[in-house]
């Protein structure tokens, strides 16, 4: 009989990948339980305003959910139900003590781990859908195993979709990767997730591989991407000293096979729940083994992202005239990238930063983060504050000397541009940070434009 599944975390991974999950396994019966209430019962509600945004979501939870899919609180009733038990709780950068900074505060992994342990009533395999540190699977191994009445087999099954294609990279994913204990109690488990995927991911697409290869894939992989978003955007600052174009430069790099097209846009950096914490940890790694110029070279990888969004500020307050006191500038985008509601690591929101610092006067738009927004930027808001939040980019730009475009929403380039240049004062300038407006255009209309690259 076909195993249930629980999964401990309805956040950004714990939900689209239990729905997809559960709806390319109708025989199983799949929970997502998390301590959050609200949480919960968004996901849970009638006109399905599930707790995050993301393309094709609604249609998978409304085919599966009251189904094979169930939200719950409920993790002691969940975990009795279910022999598999994923885990996907959060595992921010820790902010206090050893490692603060680079390492990962595992404490509520810890705590799921031990209340897994305090409910489960037979054997139980455990799989880490967070990312996490190398090594952790055999701390948790050691804590669940330690004088149980039951067994558990810790697992690691890395998730690599990204936001805004979620669901698309769960139901195509390029591979997935199953880590496990490489004895006979281990290799079974790893047989039972498997299975799981296999449903509807070709067998070869499937890899397997002992519990700290798969830990660390994680951090690699998301490091090179993140190295590789750092690569171009050090190779654009060169651009703009040179008049060189950056996307003439990657164009042609990419058509190196060995190089390929992807993860060369410039732009103001990455940001994401993910790319900062795994470099920050890949780094953290390699300082604990004594490998400081490995931990040297990936925390360049950074630097430079910080870097990146200074060098846009720098460019923007030289731009107009050496100082930004008073004049308005209207922040286009606050979401990490299009597509997503998400703000974790905005470059937008540390840009915001510094350009208050400049007494800038800031009108934040955003499709879909602004909500988000309202949270990261609460220190700033207030009665006094020169920040205001507006959902329409023609409000938000009325009366602006310039347009800081952040986020690559496909919105953008449809707006009518001649109406914004109208009701902004002039001269009236456009920082396009992701090269995605048609600069001729704008220039025709008579915009000063900027672009990263150029
Ligand atoms: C992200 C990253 O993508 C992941 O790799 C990283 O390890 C953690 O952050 P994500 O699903 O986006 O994962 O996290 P988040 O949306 O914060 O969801 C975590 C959920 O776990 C929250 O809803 C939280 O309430 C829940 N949680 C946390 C528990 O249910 N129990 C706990 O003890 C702690
Ligand atoms: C990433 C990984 O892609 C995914 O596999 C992993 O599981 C989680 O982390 P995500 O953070 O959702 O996913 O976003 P991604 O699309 O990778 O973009 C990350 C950041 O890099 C964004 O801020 C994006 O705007 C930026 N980026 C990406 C660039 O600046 N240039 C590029 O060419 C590509």
């Amino acid at each position: 009989m076909n195993k249930n599944i629980v999964c401990v975390g309805a956040g950004y991974i714990g939900g689209p990948t239990m729905a997809v999950i559960a709806k390319m396994n109708p025989d199983r019966k799949v929970i997502v339980v998390d301590i959050n209430e609200s949480r919960i019962a968004a996901w849970n509600s009638e006109d399905y305003s599930l707790p995050i945004y993301e393309p094709g979501l609604v249609d998978v939870v409304k085919e599966v959910r009251g189904k094979n899919l169930f939200f719950s609180t409920d993790i002691e009733g969940a975990v009795k139900e279910c022999d598999i038990i994923f885990v996907g709780v959060n595992t921010p950068t820790k902010t206090f003590g050893r490692g603060a900074g680079y390492a990962s505060d595992l404490q509520y992994w810890e705590a799921t781990a031990r209340s897994i342990k305090g409910y489960a009533n037979g054997d139980k395999i455990v799989v880490e859908k967070s990312t996490l540190p190398v090594r952790t699977a055999a701390a948790m191994e050691a804590i669940l195993n330690d004088s149980a009445e039951h067994r558990f087999a810790v697992l690691s099954n890395p998730e690599f979709l990204a936001e805004g294609t979620a669901i698309n990279d769960l139901v195509s994913p390029d591979r997935v990767l199953i880590g496990g204990p490489q004895d006979e109690f281990g290799l079974a488990a790893i047989q039972e997730v498997v299975d799981i995927y296999a449903s509807w991911v070709p067998r070869e697409k499937i890899l397997t591989t002992n519990v700290w290869s798969a830990e660390l894939t994680k951090l690699a992989a998301n490091a090179f991407l993140a190295q590789r978003v750092s690569s171009i955007n050090a190779i654009a600052g060169l651009c703009e000293a040179t008049g060189a174009d950056v996307e003439e430069v990657a164009r042609v790099m990419g058509a190196d096979h060995r190089i390929g097209p992807k993860f060369l846009k410039a732009g103001p950096g990455f940001g994401g729940s993910c790319f900062k914490k795994d470099v920050l940890n890949l780094v953290y790694l390699c300082e604990s083994f004594g490998l400081h110029t490995a931990a040297k070279y990936w925390e360049g990888v950074i630097k430079m992202n910080e870097h990146q969004q200074e060098r846009i500020v720098s460019r923007l307050i030289k731009e107009m005239f050496n100082t930004l006191a008073n004049k308005k500038v209207a922040v286009f985008g606050f979401a990490f990238k299009a597509d997503t509601g998400d703000t974790r690591e905005t470059p937008s929101g540390a840009v915001v930063r510094q350009l208050d610092e400049e007494h800038a006067k800031i009108a934040i738009t955003d499709p879909k983060a602004l909500p988000n927004a309202a949270k990261d930027l609460a220190d700033l808001l207030g009665e006094e504050s020169r920040i205001v939040l507006e959902p329409d980019p023609y409000k938000a730009a009325e009366g602006a000397d310039a347009v800081l475009l952040m986020t690559d929403w496909k919105l953008y380039p449809s707006l009518d541009w001649q109406r914004i240049y109208d009701s902004m004062r002039k001269p009236a300038l456009v920082f396009d940070t992701r090269n995605c407006l048609d600069r001729e255009a704008l220039k025709n209309i008579g915009f000063k434009v900027l672009n990263v690259g150029k």
